[in-house]
């Protein structure tokens, strides 16, 4: 079987399989790729008498320290929520780490309260990509409470996001870091993912009513791209639903997406962009190398767009492996880190991810003592940041593949507010690719969007980047940052967060 080399996104290679074992995975793509109209159902027992005679936990502080509470809710049967609290990597504010059960479904959470106010304080959900990406790194290499700088040593971060937030870090879907499903099961698509995170933001709401109709911000980085439109969207819908039943809809207000994967042939056609054109530093490739590259793309191009039409394995596993081919393995070939196009990757990139901090994590939540501090459950003690079965599984499914900016427009057209921020030296999701697709995006405000210049975004004086924005749309780059921005410009990236919760221009 020829194994054909493939890209998945918080970006690792995946080994995939040869044309025939994808065509028999064909059943795969007969699922529904659009959400459908009873997507997220829950089983609401009675009615508004139950609900008024239900206690909620209300307030965090009476979550135990030393083992979980457990909280039931009458109207969600299936669902529960496992809670345990400490003082966990932030120090100055409450940790609440945890599973919500979604029937067998079961989803591990860290949620930190604000540094700020966290009575006042808006809500983020915050989710890695991947698919198959463990939330950790998002949590203890970017935006989070501490970074992880060994196994042993946990430094705390200034520039955490909760500097301004409460904020939840997710792992999804189950398979992923310390979430698990009881049967071994998992799922193959966001759509599907969705509805697990749909049912777990109720839920949470419900039970902690002191957070109720925050306004509540889904945020995402690399196939976040996709996940999150898709995310906020099971949420909105459900919100109808919520409502029927008498409960709190849940204020989604925002969607934020970093180095996002959204529309994955308009960013595959920036990879041309970026490697041999001056634009985040001088042409990478070889004179030659970029002629060939450009003579291939308008068919990688043709080739996207009928597998984006016709959404067949063979259509889109052909153009995956022509599209590859011609514009990811010469890149990959020159060593430059992909998610920073002006640095060498640090390590082995299938080991590391060009990240030697990768490891460090990975080896601190396998620490004994850290899972149970965080309450990790036995069905999951040999913690990996990653997941290769989720990875492929999405990719078997094609799940990139689905037109993501679709959901962005709709979104926006429903007053749903969208930041779409790059580190503009990323490869992988690059900020020419992001910065064509919100041009692209079919909304009603589209002409004044396009319209506006891309002007500096300043800090005490400085350019840290360009920005664009109209309406409820805004797009920024972050000068100097790759793929994992807050990573590399932590102070850039909690003031554009704290800028864009205030509802402030950039
Ligand atoms: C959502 O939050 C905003 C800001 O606090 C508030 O004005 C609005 O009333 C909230 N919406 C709902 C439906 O709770
Ligand atoms: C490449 O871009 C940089 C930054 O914009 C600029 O200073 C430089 O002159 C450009 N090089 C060429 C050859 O155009
Ligand atoms: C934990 O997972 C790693 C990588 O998947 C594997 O190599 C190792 O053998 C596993 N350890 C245990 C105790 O299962």
């Amino acid at each position: 079987m020829k194994l054909l080399v493939v890209l998945s996104l918080v970006g690792w290679f995946i080994p995939a399989c040869s044309y025939a074992q994808q065509e028999r995975l064909s059943g795969v793509l007969d699922k529904q790729r659009v959400i459908p109209d009873d997507a997220t159902k829950f089983d609401f027992a009675s009615g508004p008498h139950e609900a008024r005679s239900f206690t909620a936990l209300g307030d965090l502080s009476a979550v135990s320290s030393t083992g979980f509470t457990v909280l039931e809710h009458p109207l969600f049967p299936r669902y529960s929520v496992r809670i345990k609290k400490s003082k966990f990597c932030d120090g100055t504010v409450p940790a609440y780490t945890g599973y919500i059960d979604v029937e067998a479904h079961h989803l591990f959470f860290y949620f930190f309260e604000s540094r700020g106010d966290p009575d006042k304080d808006d809500v983020i959900f915050w989710t890695n990509g991947g698919p198959g990406g463990s939330s950790a790194m998002g949590l203890f290499m970017e935006l989070g409470p501490c970074n992880i700088a060994s196994a042993d040593a946990v430094t705390f971060n200034p520039y955490s996001w909760n500097e301004r937030a409460n904020i939840f870090f997710i792992d999804q879907p189950i398979a992923v870091g310390f979430s698990y499903a009881d049967y071994g099961e998992t799922v193959d698509n966001s759509i599907d993912a969705g509805r697990d995170i749909a049912a777990f933001t109720a839920i949470f709401f419900e039970h902690f009513t002191k957070f109720k109709s925050r306004p509540f911000h889904m945020a995402g980085e690399s196939y976040g791209g996709r996940y999150i439109p898709v995310f906020a969207t099971e949420v909105y819908e459900m919100n109808a639903r919520l409502l029927d039943a008498g409960l709190t809809p849940v204020n989604l207000t925002s969607i934020m997406i970093g180095n996002g994967c959204t529309h994955f042939p308009t960013m595959t056609s920036s990879y041309w962009n970026m490697q041999c054109q001056n634009i985040s530093g001088p042409p990478i490739q070889s004179l030659q190398t970029c002629v060939k590259m450009k003579r291939g793309l308008s068919r990688c191009e043709r080739m996207l767009q009928s597998c984006e039409d016709a959404f067949n394995p063979i259509d889109c596993t052909a153009a995956t492996m022509f599209c590859d081919a011609l514009l990811w393995e010469p890149y990959i070939a020159t060593g430059y880190n992909p998610y920073d196009i002006t640095k060498l990757c640090d390590g082995a990139f299938e080991d590391t991810l060009c990240y030697s901090g990768f490891k460090d994590v990975e080896a601190f939540l396998n620490r004994p003592d850290v899972q149970h501090t965080i309450g990790a459950d036995d069905a999951v003690k040999n913690y990996s940041m990653r997941s290769d079965r989720i990875g492929i599984d999405f990719f078997l499914s094609q799940d990139k593949m689905f037109p993501t900016q679709y959901y962005i427009a709709a979104l926006l057209e429903r007053g749903i507010r969208a930041l779409l921020y790059v580190g503009a030296n990323d490869w992988t999701c690059n900020w020419v690719g992001n910065e064509r697709m919100t041009l692209n995006l079919e909304w009603t405000s589209r002409g004044s969007f396009a319209a506006q210049p891309l002007p500096g975004w300043t800090i005490d004086g400085a350019s840290v980047g360009f920005t664009r924005s109209a309406g409820p749309l805004t797009f920024a780059t972050i000068f100097g940052a790759g793929h994992l921005a807050p990573h590399d410009k932590p102070k850039e990236a909690l003031e554009l967060v704290r800028r864009w919760l205030a509802k402030e221009q950039l």
